[in-house]
């Protein structure tokens, strides 16, 4: 099959990490009999700096046009280029959020896998760790505080700022359905986060989260309060499946999902609406500090092509063979640096993706 992917390198490390994950997906292409071609879009800050802006209305109807979209990273040192000194709505990050919107992708999958060839990168105790975790955090992507209407003007004299947050029962409503259905094909276990001792938006949530889950009398629900949440993924890992919860929760809870595993190099994510056109893109960010150096751990944006082959081109096979070659090169000793420990073998970017281009 013939697959038209718009790929988008962005800034720091993503050039080069974008290059790894083409590799192996030509090495799938080439084995399995697929065509893959990419088209390049700009966004974040090198589209800042050829148009001035992160995201042109061009970029964003590319990508609208493609099979799926493929994105390395966006963003750069705060406070160290100029893309910071521009207003917010013209920063490397607002293209991110233009995408997401613009391709209407609100349910974000982020998984936190602990890899058992790198147990020993885990922060957490090895009681916690038992024999390893492995759930996702569902985020949503396009509503609530991101994108509620915001200002910073005076009253009464003191500069003031306000945010607001704010859902309808639909956006609710078709997240939680994602989350359980990611959950029927896993453990069958949704943990919906909220703050409904305090917020309306939260008590909504957990009421049309319930109203959903009568769909699904095959998944279990349970609600949990997000600052408990934050807690539990530290103290008993092990117990979540999916983790639901809206766009700021989940921007915080995945950060934290993705540090117990000890390897935010290694983690995928995907961005999903309605159709089969996905965003996928490594967990991780930018990492300006280690650019062009070959230093990069290429993984995460390997095992998102992956999702991608999953959950865009349902080429469900191919993307178990692109799991299994990360895992045998794992096995067979070879490391990045951010992952490296003592008689590992030590690897760059480049050599990373050849090896697991090679596996395939
Ligand atoms: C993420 C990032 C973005 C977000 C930033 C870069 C706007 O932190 O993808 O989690 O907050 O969504
Ligand atoms: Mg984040």
């Amino acid at each position: 099959m013939d697959f038209n992917i718009a790929v988008i390198p962005g800034d720091g490390i993503g050039p080069e990490i974008i290059r790894e994950a083409r590799k192996v997906l030509d090495a799938v292409g080439a084995k399995y009999g697929h065509s893959f071609s990419y088209t390049e879009v700009l966004m974040g800050g090198v589209s800042i700096d050829a148009t001035g802006v992160p995201l042109t209305d061009e970029a964003l109807q590319t990508a609208k046009n493609s099979d799926s979209v493929l994105l390395g990273a966006v963003g750069g040192d705060v406070g160290k280029t100029s893309w910071y000194d521009l207003a917010p709505n013209l920063r490397p990050e607002a293209g991110l959020l233009a995408i997401r919107k613009g391709l209407n992708l609100f349910a974000n999958i982020r998984p936190a896998i602990l890899f058992n060839e790198l147990k020993s990168a885990c922060p957490l105790r090895e009681d916690i760790i038992g024999d390893g975790f492995d759930f996702v955090v569902m985020r949503e992507l396009t509503g609530g505080l991101y994108f509620g209407d915001r200002c910073t003007r005076e009253v009464d004299g003191l500069r003031t700022a306000t945010d607001t947050l704010v859902y309808n029962e639909n956006e609710i409503a078709r997240i939680a359905r994602k989350a359980f259905e990611i959950a029927r094909k896993r453990r069958k276990k949704v943990c919906s986060v909220d703050k409904a001792n305090v917020l309306d938006s939260s008590r909504l949530w957990r009421q049309v989260t319930k109203e959903v889950a009568e769909e699904y009398p095959d998944v279990e629900l349970t609600d949990m309060l997000v600052d408990n949440c934050a807690m539990q993924i530290v103290k008993d890992p092990r117990q979540f499946d999916v983790i639901l919860t809206e766009n700021m929760f989940g921007d915080i809870l995945s950060d934290e999902a993705s540090m117990v595993t000890g390897s935010i190099g290694m983690l995928a994510s995907a961005s999903l609406g309605e159709s089969k056109l996905g965003l996928y893109e490594p967990s991780h960010g930018s990492a300006p500090d280690i650019a062009g150096q070959n230093k990069a751990n290429p993984i995460a944006t390997i095992l998102s092509a992956a999702m991608m082959l999953r959950y865009s081109f349902e080429l469900d096979k191919e993307a178990d063979i692109v799991e299994a070659a990360v895992k045998e090169v794992l096995k067979k000793g070879y490391r990045t640096i951010d992952i490296m420990s003592p008689d590992k073998s030590l690897v760059g970017c480049d050599r990373m993706g050849d090896l697991i281009a090679d596996e395939i």
